[in-house]
């Protein structure tokens, strides 16, 4: 695996991958776990090589994040992506992304809208800009994302059918299942904020998510199901929860009721000082 840090040496190793056949695009912000390899893996399948960028982006986190705390080990990054057999990992600094003077950003409204975009105001036009980049750097035929971030994927598959960000297209952006641990808490380098006695009661996120689809998808009403869900959270031992709502799985707009078209439930709660994120499909009535 080579592992490039200036954007000369990227454009570099990048047309020479490609005299081999198509490249896929795996944005990460580093932090490896296995649904980033999950991700590799899957790459790999529609792809001949396989690009990783490892980059925290500073422009996606709000003034109290975590960016400083943010956790980074590019040297254990490296060894688990070169074992993939990744062939190339674009770790770009700060200066090289962002150098100095730069003046432009990606706003995307709709899907940015609401959910993580009203309580993290900015972080969807930081994502935006910086994924449009990366494409724009790599050109992949195709670049993976973790369905975990939903409302992230929705962003990115609108900006690139607006752009017209045609390689990858809209059709190339491919969204994986979120992976699990086994107690259901989807995988995510935040998860290593958790005290063991959060870790063990965020276990009730995807539990009580998983009950309140079942009713849902028995027929109740959608109002009173997302109160018993939030309830049942701060029950749980969340400190609170930004979100539960259940939208169109495409569109993102809020459902006051089950339709015909796919519908997805997304839940933001907080945990100790960690913000969980996670959503699942709920099936749509015939
Ligand atoms: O999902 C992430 O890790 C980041 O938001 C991304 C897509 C790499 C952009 O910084």
């Amino acid at each position: 695996m080579q592992t490039v840090t200036t954007l000369e040496s990227l454009r570099q190793a990048v047309e020479s991958l490609r005299k081999h056949g198509r490249l896929a695009l795996v944005p990460t912000m580093g932090a490896l776990h296995e649904g980033h390899l999950t991700l590799v893996r899957e790459a790999k399948k529609h792809a001949d090589a396989v690009v990783v960028s490892i980059f925290v982006n500073p422009t996606q986190f709000g003034p109290n994040e975590d960016l400083d705390a943010y956790p980074r080990q590019l040297e254990a990054d490296s060894r688990l992506l070169e074992a993939e057999g990744v062939a190339l990992l674009w770790a770009p600094t700060v200066a090289a992304m962002y150098p100095q003077g730069f003046a432009t950003s990606i706003s995307v409204s709709g899907v940015s809208e609401g959910l993580c975009g009203t309580a993290r105001p900015g972080h969807f036009d930081g994502v935006a800009t910086v994924v449009c980049k990366l494409f724009n750097q790599v050109m992949p035929d195709v670049a993976l994302f973790g369905e975990k971030d939903w409302q992230q994927l929705a962003v990115i598959r609108r900006m690139a059918r607006d752009l017209d960000l045609t390689r990858p297209h809209v059709d190339a952006i491919i969204g994986v299942p979120t992976v699990r641990e086994a107690d259901g808490l989807a995988m995510s380098s935040r998860n290593a904020y958790l005290s063991s006695e959060n870790r063990a009661a965020a276990a009730a996120l995807p539990r009580e998510m998983r009950s309140a689809i079942e009713a849902l998808e028995n027929g109740s009403a959608v109002a009173p199901t997302l109160a018993a869900l939030e309830a049942h959270l701060l029950q749980s031992g969340f400190a609170s929860v930004d979100y539960a709502q259940l939208t169109d799985a495409a569109s993102l707009v809020p459902l006051t009721a089950l339709g015909d078209a796919p519908a997805r439930l997304l839940v933001a709660a907080r945990i100790g000082t960690t913000r969980l994120i996670d959503n699942m499909a709920v099936a749509g009535i015939d």
